[in-house]
């Protein structure tokens, strides 16, 4: 079966869509799907949308009449880049699976009303893609990992086993989107040893500096970074607070890293050169990722070797050198995804293609070691055509 998977994560910058043929070597309930990449295409949000889901993301104050217009708008736009993928490739896909723009995710549980709640919220409204696509589609995964004491995330674990396991090499999967998480498969493992969670700030804090001080999106491939200086004495103070020290499984978001975090982190450098603080920025994300690596995964967990990144982080060469010199003291070395057979942007949403076809078979496809619930669970729900 050809499914389409679309993703748009945290940074807000588009939308991705991955083809894939998926496949069953013997019978649904007892075989594992395989995954076969077939294309991936990236759109970028046009800047008045961009700056309208930024703007909904984490917001205290909204519109309620233009959420609404938004999850339709993201609709009408998830379903003109399934269907222009399908058009460039010459491939039409049977099943979508759209994981949605998150406006707020908040893993842990909180008191509201009178209850302690757990909650996320994603927006795009399925049934437009499924209806302007004339496939069904699966949308919505989150929630119920959450309903089943999960924290909702990561979901991308379900793929990364199957594909990255190994019987004799130890592998962490790193992908540095505006969040960076990481999966951890020690060799050999079982399904319920896989761990995964959220290390930190990808490229959120870097972009984030990037809008304020230079007014740009990003730094494209790492340039300012690489022209300035890492601060150690700020990375150190932040380091030291509690969501790095938290053990996983663990989320972060632009609640933790968003733009409230950005105007202290820019405080925080005081008032060097502006190229200075996005190093800085750059190295923490490193950093981070490096001492998470050393607090909660090389200790207990055992030996491993391959690093696999993937996400827009690995389009950062300042980035990934600074990475490397993080790893090499710990014994990893650096792969990409592309060497498995999955462009590096491409995982997340080839990811969520293996999700839906698991939801179109009522299969569960949650990793419960991974997103702490209770159980494995059929995620999603399907918008009929
Ligand atoms: N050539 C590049 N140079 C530097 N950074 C890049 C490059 N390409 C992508 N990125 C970074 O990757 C981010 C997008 O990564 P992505 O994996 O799409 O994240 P998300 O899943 O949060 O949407 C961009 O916002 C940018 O920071
Ligand atoms: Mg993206």
């Amino acid at each position: 079966m050809i499914v389409a998977g679309v993703m748009s994560g945290t940074s807000a910058d588009g939308i991705n869509v991955a083809l894939v043929r998926i496949t069953h070597s013997s019978r649904i309930r007892t075989g594992t799907p395989s995954l076969h990449f077939l294309a991936h295409a990236e759109y970028p949000y046009p800047k008045q949308v961009r700056r309208a889901v930024l703007a909904a993301m984490n917001s205290a104050r909204a519109s309620v009449p233009d959420l609404a217009r938004l999850s339709f708008l993201l609709g009408e736009l998830y379903a003109d880049a399934v269907l222009a993928t399908q058009r460039r490739f010459h491939l039409k896909a049977e099943l979508v699976g759209c994981h949605g723009q998150t406006l707020y995710h908040q893993g842990e549980r909180a008191s509201f009303l009178g209850r302690d709640l757990a909650v996320t919220w994603q927006t795009g409204e399925g049934a437009v893609v499924a209806s302007r696509v004339g496939v069904p589609l699966v949308s919505d995964f989150r929630p119920a990992d959450m309903a089943a004491g999960g924290k909702g995330a990561p979901l991308v674990p379900f793929l990364d086993f199957p594909l990255y396991r190994d019987l004799r090499v130890g592998r962490i999967v790193q992908n540095i989107g505006g969040i960076a998480n990481l999966t951890g498969i020690p060799a050999g493992a079982a399904a319920n040893r896989v761990m995964a969670f959220d290390t930190g700030p990808g490229n959120m804090v870097i972009d984030g500096v990037m809008l304020r001080l230079f007014g740009k999106q990003y730094d494209r491939d790492g340039r300012i970074a690489g022209s300035g200086a890492v601060l150690d004495r700020v990375i150190s103070d932040i380091m030291r607070g509690p969501f790095f020290r938290r053990k996983p499984p663990k989320t972060a978001g632009r609640e933790e890293f968003g733009s409230e975090f950005t105007a202290e982190f820019i405080k925080r450098c005081r008032r060097v050169d502006k190229r200075d603080i996005v190093a800085t920025a750059t190295a923490l994300t490193a950093k981070s990722i490096a001492d998470a690596l050393r607090r909660f995964v090389l200790r207990p967990a055992g030996r491993y070797r391959d690093f696999i990144v993937s996400g827009g982080g690995a389009c950062n060469p300042t980035l990934m050198d600074m990475l490397a010199n993080e790893l090499r003291p710990l014994g990893l070395r650096i792969r990409a995804s592309d060497e498995f057979g999955l462009p590096s942007e491409a995982k997340e949403a080839a990811a969520f293609a293996l999700l839906a076809y698991q939801t179109w078979n009522r299969q569960p496809s949650n990793v419960p070691s991974a997103t702490g619930a209770r159980r494995p669970a059929i995620l999603g729900k399907i918008s009929y055509v």
